[in-house]
């Protein structure tokens, strides 16, 4: 099998702009639509609470960046489109994987780096402002990213550092307890381009110069209207190279459309005139997302609905992954402790197990009991005694993930939580 699992995360922190649009979103999006691709895509809100301190942002930001990317046609039936805090097993991961990562190695991240030079610089205590959060961030993103064992991972350039940490903590947990992560690869594309903002330099929040994706039609203008030229007259011929409004237009446009203003430029069109082609031209490929976007944004209910929906997607990987990763550092069920011989019975009463029985309508049904007897799964009725044992015994092995499979002959459980970790017992013997 040839599947190649892709794997990124946007951090919730701002409102998507056409520099996002054009260097992730948009090539994010065509490549989910390749075949043999398992893809993972997600928002990265934990990581935002590293950056953002207002709570009514991160949640605005989470809202726009989700919308965002379906209204550019992603699509959640055929990716898995998820929100970080939606898996607990995320944390807990985080945690497991703190255990094998090296101080030192946290302490060469750039982004830590660079705010201890700055404190350095002014004199202040050197971890002056500094979160654990901040120190952590590797960690955190490397959970991200070994918990779906995803080899390869999209990101800007700025995020290489954070994969190579990423594979040298899975290294470390391999090199102690056994092959259990992928080691991953960044992605960088290298002839996407990076767009310039309504001042020339790169289209970054940081420099508080974007266009948002999607500003409605006319502020879209006014934004367009603004971006800065050089003081030629119309008439005077004009220079594509080092023009803003050059370089966004050649980042929608066709190669025909692009040398066509080229040719404009040589004759000397006016500024205003060629911030209007590049309006309408923005505009033509916008406004049919911009629909649908804000179409999302007025049913926020729906989106939170795909993203729980994929969050169960994600568990059924994440549940009896993290299942078998506890047992692989030791956090086990104590009746199973090796070396001690333990009498089966005595194992046994303590775990959850299957029940096999026919019911007066002549139907054959099985249970799943926790530890205590209580139930926790109940199947609906089947023909054969034999299609039952065949759910069972795919849910002993599959563990939660073979339960969206299975939904049609189960009946929809009250404590799904019980049930996961019922099932990656099972998966984990
Ligand atoms: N740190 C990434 C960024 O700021 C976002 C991110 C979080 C991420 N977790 C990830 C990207 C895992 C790729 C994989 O761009």
């Amino acid at each position: 099998m040839s599947l190649r699992r892709v794997l990124t995360g946007i951090t919730t922190s701002g409102t998507p702009h056409l520099g996002n649009y054009v260097g992730a979103i948009r090539p994010t999006v065509r490549a989910s639509r390749q075949p043999d691709t398992q893809n993972y895509y997600f928002l990265a809100d934990y990581h935002a609470l590293i950056k953002v301190g207002e709570p009514a942002r991160v949640q605005r930001s989470t809202l726009e960046i989700a919308a965002t990317w379906l209204a550019c046609g992603l699509d959640p039936e055929k990716v898995t489109f998820y929100r970080q805090s939606d898996i607990p097993e995320i944390p807990e991961l985080t945690w497991l994987l703190t255990c094998v990562t090296g101080k030192g190695l946290l302490n060469r991240a750039h982004a830590y780096k660079a705010a201890v030079d700055k404190n350095n610089a002014t004199g202040e205590d050197p971890d002056a402002g500094v979160t654990a959060g901040l120190f952590m961030y590797p960690v955190l993103m490397a959970a991200d990213i070994l918990m779906f064992n995803a080899r390869l991972v999209p990101v800007g350039r700025d995020q290489i550092q954070h994969i190579e940490m990423a594979r040298d903590i899975a290294a470390s947990f391999n090199h102690l307890y056994g092959e259990h992560f992928t080691l991953p690869e960044a992605v960088i594309e290298e002839h996407v381009a990076t767009l310039p903002g309504l001042d020339g330099r790169k289209m970054s929040k940081s420099y508080d110069n974007t266009i948002p994706l999607f500003a409605p039609r006319e502020q879209l203008r006014k934004l367009i209207m603004g971006i800065v030229t050089d003081s030629r007259a119309p008439g005077e011929p004009k220079a594509t190279e080092g023009s803003a409004v050059f370089q966004l237009f050649q980042a929608f446009a066709s190669a025909d459309e692009t040398a066509e203003l080229a040719r404009a430029y040589a004759n000397g069109i006016a500024w205003g005139e060629a911030k209007e082609r590049l309006f309408e031209r923005l505009d033509r490929e916008i406004a049919p997302m911009r629909g649908v976007y804000d179409e999302l944004m007025r049913d926020p209910a729906r989106i939170e609905h795909i993203l729980k929906a994929g969050a169960e997607k994600a568990r059924a990987v994440a549940t009896p992954f993290t299942a078998r990763l506890r047992h692989a550092v030791g956090l086990r069920p104590l009746m199973a402790a090796a070396g001690t011989a333990q009498p089966a019975k005595a194992s046994k009463a303590a775990a959850p197990s299957f029940k096999q029985y026919r019911e007066s309508d002549g139907l054959f049904y099985f249970k799943l009991l926790d530890a205590k007897g209580q139930v926790l799964l109940q199947s609906t009725g089947f023909a054969a005694p034999r299609e039952a044992a065949q759910a069972i015994a795919r849910l002993q092995k599959e563990g939660p993930a073979a339960l969206s499979a299975l939904a049609p002959q189960l009946v929809q459980p009250t404590d799904t939580g019980s049930v996961h970790a019922a099932l990656a017992f099972f998966a984990e013997q």
